[in-house]
């Protein structure tokens, strides 16, 4: 089941960020999504559990993909394509131009996902994300977009 999460679901949410090798939001930061009116939160529910979430932003010309992931153990099962689905109609429904996003550089599983889904590779941000471990080296972002239909565009 795909459903929009709410401040009630906080405690899955950290749950299943923190089972990530490498949780990337805080508590504090789910819960202040879960409540931003311009930013909607996705769950994809498996046996009961979230198994899987996405945050998409509402900016002024574009939406913006901030977070994308799905629980280890139900991986390549197709619920991200699931919540990717959910997000680009989210964005077309605000009649965003494009969806933005951000995607570690060696990050396969996430490009290819995004790549699948029309996504472009626009451009690299050099050392945009920290070390994920002591003396590694900062890595590399690689800027991609999805160009999304202009209902006025006829
Ligand atoms: C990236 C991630 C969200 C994919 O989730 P998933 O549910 O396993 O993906 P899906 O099963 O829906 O796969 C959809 C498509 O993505 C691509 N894909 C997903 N995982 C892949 C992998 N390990 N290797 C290659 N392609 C992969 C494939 O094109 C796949 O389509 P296919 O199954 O028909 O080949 C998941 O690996 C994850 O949570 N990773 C950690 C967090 C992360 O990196 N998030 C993205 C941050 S930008």
């Amino acid at each position: 089941m795909m459903r929009r999460l709410t401040c009630d679901d906080l405690d899955a949410l950290v749950e299943i960020e923190t089972g990530n090798p490498f949780p990337a939001w805080s508590r504090d930061q789910l819960s202040r999504a879960l409540a931003d009116p311009e930013l909607v939160v996705f769950g994809v529910v498996r046996g009961g559990e979230l198994s899987g979430y996405a945050v998409v932003a509402r900016l002024p010309f574009e939406a913006e993909l901030q977070a994308m992931l799905v629980a280890e153990r139900q991986r390549r099962h197709g619920l991200a394509a699931e919540l990717m689905r959910e997000v680009v109609a989210q964005a077309s429904a605000w009649q965003s131009e494009r969806l933005l996003l951000e995607v570690r550089a060696d990050n396969a599983p996430a490009k290819a996902l995004y790549r699948r889904f029309g996504c472009l590779e626009e451009g690299r941000r050099k050392g945009y994300y920290p070390p994920r471990e002591a003396g590694a080296k900062r890595e590399d972002a690689i800027l991609m977009s999805l160009p999304l239909d202009d209902p006025h565009d006829e």
